[in-house]
Formats: C-alpha cells, structure tokens, sequence
C-alpha cells in the first residue's frame, strides 16, 4: 500500500508554467492505493477498482501498457501544438485514466529495469481519496503517485525521487497537458516547497521551506466548488491569449511572479507581519484576475474577503466561466486574515465550504508492504 498527499498553492500558478517561481505545500489529505495478488482476478489481468468513483474494470497487464503508450503518442501530437482544441483531443475521458496510465508508467520503470510484468498472477489495484477532484487539490498527482508507488513495490522496485518524478510528471502531463510539474514534487516530497526555476528552462530547484506556523496558521482553505473548465483547458487559454495578447499576459503573470517573490523573502522573516502578507496575496490574487483565471462570482467573494480586512486568492488554475446555477465555481480559494477565527463567521461564505485541511503534510511513500 502507498499513500500520497494532496497539495495547495500558496502563490505563483500560471506564471509557474512560463518559468516563475512558486510556493506550494502538501495538505493532509491523502490517496492511498494497494496492489496484491488476488486469486478472484484472472491469471495476466488487473481489476482496478475506483469505489470514490464508483468504477471498476478488468483489464489484461499488456491493455494497461498500450493504453499507457497510445496515450504517450497523443500527449507527443498535442505538445507540438498546444492549444484548448488539441488539449480536448488528447485527454482520455474514462475515470480509470490516471490510474491506468500510471499504471502503465510503472509497468514502463519496471521493464526498463529488467523486470517482468507478473503475468503469473491476477492482481487487485484499489485506490481511495480523501481529496476531493477537481479542485486544484492535485488529486490526479496523489493517485498516479499512490497508484505507481504500489506497484513498483510489489514488483519490488525501490525507485529514486528522480525517476519517481519524471514518471509523476507524464502521468500529469496526461491528464493537464502541459503542467509545470510543482504539483507532481509537492506530492512526492510533501511539507511546503519552494519551486525556484533552474537556469535556461531546465525544470525547477525545490528548497523545503519553514513557514512561520503564526503565519501559515492564518490562511483557510475554501471550496469555491468544480471549476467548469479543468486545469489543462484553463491553462491553454492563458497560453492562447497569451499569444494573441502578450504585453498584457506577460504584465499579469509579472505581478504574479513579483508577489510570489517577496512572499518569499517575507517568509525568511523572524516574525512576518500579516499585514505584509496581506497586501501580497491582494497583489497576487490581482495578477490572478488580469489572466482572467477568477470568475465573476469568485471575484465578488475575494472583495468581500477585503472589506472584513483579508485577503484571498484562487489555489490552482482557476477558471475561465462562471458555472450558471450553484457554486462559484473557481476552485480552491485561499483565506488569509489577520484574526482567522473570524471566518467560519462570515455570511458571505455560508454557501461555499471552509474546509478542514491544513497545509503541510508528509509526501508519497509506501505504507506496508504484505
Ligand atoms: O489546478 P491545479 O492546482 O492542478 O494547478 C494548476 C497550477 C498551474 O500553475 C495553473 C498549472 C501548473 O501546472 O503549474
């Protein structure tokens, strides 16, 4: 059995994708998955089951490679021109799609290393979530992370971070297309990270960071409920209008990077004042808006967040429309006052949920092995 955490960003999505830095933070919500032998699964197939979707399939080990490969081919098509059109064409619909396409991933890291596929055996592959889908909670990443991580250890694979995380980064490449891979390292190695990008576009350095607990302690994770368009559609648009618009693209993601980085160095502070802190998730969240990532409704809720003397902004991609009836609709939405205990309080959040989550929780490891 392995399990892995959700995360959170505190701040630098979007300008993430184009090379920025970024703080974001495993949660203490985690995914966990087990693979075993099971004599009720037909010798050379896998029964995945997804009970928190309500899925089940029986599928041969060699099905799992192909779809895993197929997949690979479509992401290859669509990253030689990214767009929302080729995003929609390349992403696999099924609710076993991250599943099987880690799956297929590690059967990969397991053959690379001389191992077999253990066609001897019938196996089980059940995952469970306390991460709620969807949200920018990052619950693609804690599955295809559990999901890889459980099987690489029956197969008896101890891999490194390193190959872990290129593994994560194509699993997530499946599902969002072209992510900037933060979502995949908080996830492996949990607490709260600070995503530096490394010299001429080759990934990112990650520093753990101590955020000071007066701080952190402030902020409340709220769900503004589905985005109506995933992380991947969301991040194609930016990509599009940036093309069509890129002074004014390029001018947003700056405030966001420009926040992002003096949040950090108010970080390394002894003793930050929230105040400060304050002003800087305004200033990200106003990045965050200029992109148009925050839907009306969302936009009125961050307002009043500031006239009770707070600050808020969207976690995550964000979204591009408002959804018509029920919730905002815009994701995560982060909380951060300098009296918090005030928030559950507020009126003006009684239709969307202040959750119980906080930042900060171990990454992907493996929990038992029978
Ligand atoms: O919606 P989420 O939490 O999966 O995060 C998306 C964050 C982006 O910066 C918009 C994309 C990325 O890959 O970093």
């Amino acid at each position: 059995m392995a399990s892995a955490p959700g995360k959170t960003i505190l701040m630098g999505e979007h300008a993430v994708v184009y090379g920025a830095p970024a703080l974001v933070a495993a949660v203490d919500l985690r995914a966990r998955a087990t693979a075993a032998a099971a004599d009720d699964v037909p010798t050379g197939k896998i029964r995945l089951e997804l009970p928190d979707l309500d899925h089940a399939e029986l599928v041969r080990t060699g099905e799992v490679r192909e779809y895993a490969s197929r997949a690979r081919r479509r992401w290859e098509e669509f990253s030689r021109s990214p767009g929302r059109e080729s995003f929609a064409r390349m992403r696999g619909e099924g609710p076993g799609h991250v599943s099987v396409v880690a799956l297929g991933e590690a059967m990969e890291a397991v053959a690379r290393r001389g191992g077999g596929t253990d066609e001897d055996r019938g196996v089980r592959v059940a995952v469970s979530s306390d991460i709620p889908i969807g949200r920018g909670f990052g619950s693609s990443a804690a599955v295809g992370s559990s999901v890889a991580l459980a099987w690489l250890a029956r197969a008896g694979v101890d891999p490194t971070r390193d190959e872990l995380e290129r593994l994560l980064l194509e699993v997530e490449r499946r599902q969002h297309g072209q992510p900037s891979g933060v979502d995949a390292a908080a996830v492996l190695r949990g607490g709260v990270l600070w995503a530096e990008p490394a010299p001429e576009g080759t990934g990112f350095r990650f520093e753990s960071v101590t955020v000071p607990p007066d701080l952190l302690g402030r902020f409340r994770v709220v769900d503004t409920g589905v985005p109506a368009e995933s992380t991947g559609e969301v991040v194609s648009a930016v990509r599009e209008r940036r093309e069509r618009s890129p002074e004014a693209v390029d001018a947003a993601l700056g405030r966001i990077r420009d926040a992002t980085r003096e949040f950090r160095r108010l970080l390394g502070e002894a003793a930050p004042e929230p105040a400060d802190a304050v002003e800087l998730v305004r200033r990200c969240q106003r990045g965050l808006e200029a992109l148009g990532v925050v839907p009306e409704p969302v936009r009125e809720l961050v307002r009043a967040v500031e006239r009770e003397g707070g600050a808020a902004k969207i976690s995550g991609a964000g979204a591009l429309t408002a959804e018509q009836d029920g919730p905002p609709g815009g994701g995560l939405l982060l909380v951060l006052h300098p009296e918090p205990e005030r928030i559950r309080g507020w009126s003006f959040l009684a239709d969307v949920e202040v959750l119980d989550v906080r930042p900060g929780g171990p990454g992907a490891r493996v929990e038992e092995i029978a």
